[in-house]
């Protein structure tokens, strides 16, 4: 030690030295082996910084704001809503990332959403499941959103009074999740799919956004509907210290597909018992099922049969867009999507089977638990706010075009 530093005193120049001192050779190697750890040590941290930094690592359209494009993220852009939505979205120009972990989506509905947007900065996809919260942040991190529309979810009635902690969990956990990353990363608008089912069954018809949503106690209620309410009342909650535009759209009966035939509703097979109306009429009509079995004939409603408001496709993602463009900083809008108008369950049997042709046998069967007789909205809200209104009105109309879909899709995106 004492060697070493005396050493070094006898070394070091000083600023009236004359001449250069010269450094023995083992702390030249030192200085060395320091620089070189220096440059080791700066280059890696570069490293970090560019992998962490989405501004840093390779720019692409997606992980930079533009001025005049509006960026969404359209969770669930895989499923028939979702895909839906980003179809008109891209049709008018917006930016679009699709997340979706098809697990119920449909990744052929995607490229054909390529096929037509294929320019760079147009549209991606993200393969991710959104309870993967580490995922889902990366992607926000990576990406530079100006909104979400945040369709995924599971969104079976039946199936979530058979599984309802994963209803809970992909709807409301997941909800969560997105909000919270959203939250992180400042990013302003979100448009909420929720649903007329968080009513439960009201006394009274229609349907107003000031409806009293479900109480266990006052209406019955199935853990879907519930799993919505829990994430709307999640986002209120938050929205009441936050800078976030926010739009809570609940649909009604979503029927219809794209008017041009590109998209169409293509839920897995092993879902067709849990279905919806308007696949069990198709299947029966393509003969896939012997026919349909209608629940319930003794309900106080003109001809027996449950009474529901069938929204289509084309006026649901419309309002979508115009929830969007009307949703404003700091502020919260909830808005029934419908037509107003109630059809029941017969009427609907009847134009299915002039849309399709085909004589659809009828089962008549008791009351299936659960089923409400009669939900319509009361739809002046939006009408009166963000200048919407349901255009496609006519069921018979709107099935046919679903099912001119279905009949080439005898497999769904699957087929030939
Ligand atoms: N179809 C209707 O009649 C109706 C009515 C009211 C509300 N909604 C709501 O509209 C939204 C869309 O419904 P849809 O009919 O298009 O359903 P869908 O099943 O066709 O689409 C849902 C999409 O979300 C994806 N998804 C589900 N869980 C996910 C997860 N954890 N991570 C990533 N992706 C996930 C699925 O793969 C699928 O592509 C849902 O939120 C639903 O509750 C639908």
């Amino acid at each position: 030690m004492l060697n070493s530093s005396r050493g070094r005193s006898q070394t070091r120049p000083t600023r009236s030295a004359p001449f250069a001192v010269m450094e023995p050779d083992h702390k030249k190697k030192s200085n060395i082996v320091g620089k070189i750890l220096m440059v080791v040590g700066l280059t890696a941290l570069c490293i970090i910084m560019l992998n962490k930094s989405p501004s840093l690592s390779t720019p692409t359209h997606f992980s930079r704001h533009e001025e005049g494009v509006t960026h969404v993220l359209v969770t669930g852009g895989a499923g028939y809503i979702g895909s839906h939505a980003a179809l008109r979205l891209l049709k008018e120009n917006y930016r679009v990332t699709i997340v979706d972990n098809l697990s119920r989506g449909n990744m052929a509905a995607v490229n054909i959403l390529q096929k037509l947007h294929p320019q760079p900065g147009r549209l991606q996809f993200i393969y991710a499941d959104l309870g993967d919260a580490k995922a889902v942040d990366k992607i926000f991190s990576e990406n530079a959103f100006d909104a979400v529309m945040h369709f995924a979810a599971v969104a079976y009635v039946g199936e979530s009074t058979m599984d309802p902690l994963r209803y809970y969990h992909n709807i409301t956990s997941n909800t969560l999740t997105v909000l919270k990353s959203m939250a992180a990363h400042r990013v302003p608008t979100l448009i909420y799919s929720s649903t007329c089912a968080t009513y439960g069954e009201p006394e009274k018809m229609p349907i107003t956004e000031g409806t009293p949503q479900a109480s266990c106690k006052h209406f019955p209620i199935n853990p879907y509907g519930k799993a919505k309410k829990m994430a709307e009342d999640m986002i209120l909650d938050f929205s009441k210290n936050s800078n976030m535009a926010i739009m809570i759209l609940r649909y009604f009966n979503v029927i219809g597909s794209d008017l041009e035939g590109r998209l169409g509703e293509a839920p897995r097979p092993e879902l067709r018992d849990q279905g919806r109306i308007s696949g069990a009429c198709f299947d029966a009509a393509r003969g896939i099922v012997p026919g349909i079995k209608l629940r319930g004939t003794d309900y106080k409603t003109q001809d027996g049969t449950c009474i529901r408001d069938y929204i289509d496709v084309t006026d649901l993602v419309d309002a979508h867009v115009k929830a969007l463009q009307h949703a404003k900083a700091r502020n919260v809008g909830i808005y029934n999507v419908g037509t107003g108008k109630g059809r029941s369950v017969k009427e609907f049997v009847e134009a299915c089977k002039k849309a399709t042709g085909v004589n659809i046998k009828v089962e008549y069967l008791p009351r299936r638990p659960g089923d409400y007789a009669e939900v319509f909205s009361d739809p002046s809200k939006i009408r009166r706010e963000l200048n919407w209104t349901a255009r496609y009105t006519d069921l018979e109309e709107s099935l046919e075009i679903a099912w001119r879909w279905q009949k080439v899709h005898r497999d769904g995106y699957n087929s030939p």
